[in-house]
């Protein structure tokens, strides 16, 4: 059988592969994102929840995404149509990878406001704004920079031009390596950071708060919020981890010789894959990448929790907010706190831009394989579009504050469609492509030998109960929602 070829090159090693992936979903999600939104829904049986869906759900569907990648080695779109062909069903699934892709630019429009704000935070930070700040100074600068559009859309700006640039050099040159330096230093801060709180925030009753069960403060709107975490959390949904699964080398069946012409055709400098008697198991990258996902989005909640519950003015429910007015709070108070602010809100940025760029990645892709112009031109056309969208999340938070629909801003409700209902019936559509209608053959053919024996277990977990709850939060947390 002939293996699909792609023209965008390769990964070095799985082990780019993997900080690339994790790059991608450890991001604004964990840092900025989990802790609100644990915080809003009362914690704990939050978390719990949220585990589960990761468990139940994500993981089996994160592993169908980079599987169907492999396989066609293309843009999302691009490789469901391939994947689908080969299958002899109906072409009509690529809507799906589209779909994921439409989805991806309206999250990257609010995703760059934010990053933006963490820009300004560093700018902040390398000012020595934070020393010895209270709670309620934080509180305050925070609200002001919300009220500045202008300075807002600055920092958008600044962050999308980032990110196009980053995609525009060519995602195995530029990002390959920047994650592998980038991913490290995170995890190192979050250590001083983590060891910081223990020794001097309220790290007792931060744990309490957020890994003790009670189950009187989940609704099913709730569990829609976790579910649709848990997708966005891990990027999937929306084809980056197809687009990423594309560039997995294919060892040891690859003909270099193909893909090397290929990749120079576009002007990426192809890796050869290194010597691998079998397929990389995608089974236990996707668990990596997960676990460690997961590890950092409860890291950061108990950093960020342990302050709050020691200033007497921050609130748990603090909303979008929490990070931004709490983390200057612990940085400010602490010895070092100004390197260790520069640092922490330098990678936050970081963190978000290996984000971005995955974000990016799929429609830039697709569209480079569909149209002759340059991958420069069609990122900066893709950044513009995002940019533009995000300037109705920039004036959600001043301007257009008070025009809401359903109690929802314009960015309460792109966040609500996109993470709660698009990534979810994406997923849904996923599980039941890869679980039922493409070929087991060609899935074992992926699978590899290593995952054999659980791959019983995920294909029962993916055609059935991941479906089944799925669609069961899905519809339970609308209707708690809107009736
Ligand atoms: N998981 C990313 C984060 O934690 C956000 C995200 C959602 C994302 N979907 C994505 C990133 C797709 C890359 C690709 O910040």
């Amino acid at each position: 059988m002939k293996l699909q070829q792609g023209i965008h090159g390769n990964w070095a090693s799985r082990w780019t592969f993997i900080f690339a992936a994790t790059g991608a979903a450890v991001g604004l999600a964990n840092i900025w994102k989990f802790p609100y939104i644990a915080g809003e829904n009362g914690g704990g049986a939050f978390v719990l929840v949220y585990l589960f869906c990761v468990g139940l759900i994500g993981i089996p569907i994160m592993i169908a995404e980079a599987l169907i990648g492999r396989r066609g080695r293309m843009s999302p779109i691009n490789s469901m149509l391939y994947v689908a062909t080969e299958s002899n069903v109906s072409s009509g699934w690529s809507v799906v990878g589209g779909l994921g892709l439409l989805a991806g630019l309206c999250i990257l429009s609010f995703y760059s406001v934010i990053a933006g704000w963490a820009l300004h935070y560093w700018y902040l930070a390398f000012n020595d704004e934070f020393y010895q700040i209270t709670a309620k100074a934080s509180g305050f600068l925070f609200e002001e920079l919300l009220s500045r559009p202008a300075e807002l859309i600055a920092w958008h700006s600044a962050f999308i031009l980032l990110a196009v640039a980053i995609v525009a050099a060519g995602v195995v040159k530029g990002l390959g390596r920047a994650v592998m330096v980038i991913m490290p230093l995170f995890f190192v801060l979050l250590a001083v950071l983590l060891f910081y709180s223990v020794s001097n925030g309220a790290f007792a009753a931060s744990w309490q708060f957020l890994l003790s069960f009670d189950s009187s403060s989940l609704e099913w709107s709730s569990i829609l919020v976790a579910l649709g975490h848990a997708f966005f959390t891990l990027s999937i949904g929306m084809g980056a981890i197809m687009a990423y699964g594309a560039y997995i080398p294919h060892k040891p069946l690859v003909d270099s010789n193909v893909v090397s012409k290929a990749a120079s055709d576009v002007g990426e400098n192809h890796h050869q894959p290194r010597g691998h008697p079998k397929k990389l198991s995608i089974a236990r990258m996707v668990l990596t990448i997960a676990a460690l996902d997961t590890i950092v989005a409860i890291a950061v909640s108990l950093i960020i929790f342990s302050v709050v519950f020691s200033s007497p003015e921050l609130q748990a429910s603090g909303g979008p907010g929490l990070l931004f007015v709490s983390l200057p709070v612990a940085l400010g108070g602490m010895e070092g706190g100004y390197i260790m602010a520069l640092l922490f809100f330098g990678v936050i940025v970081l963190v978000a831009l290996s984000s971005a760029i995955a974000i990016l990645e799929p429609t830039v892709a697709w569209l480079v394989e569909k149209r002759p112009y340059s991958r420069g031109k069609i990122a900066l056309c893709v950044g513009f579009f995002a940019w533009f969208v995000g300037l109705g999340t920039v004036f959600s938070f001043n301007e257009w504050k008070q025009s809401t629909m359903l109690e929802m801003t314009f960015f309460d409700s792109l966040n609500f469609l996109t993470s709660n209902i698009v990534l979810p019936l994406a997923g849904l559509c996923i599980a039941i492509f890869v679980g039922w209608r493409m070929r087991p053959l060609h899935i074992i053919d992926e699978v590899g030998p290593i995952d054999q024996g659980p791959y019983k277990y995920w294909l029962r977990t993916l055609r059935v109960v991941s479906p089944v709850l799925l669609l069961i939060v899905f519809v339970m947390g609308l209707l708690d929602k809107f009736l």
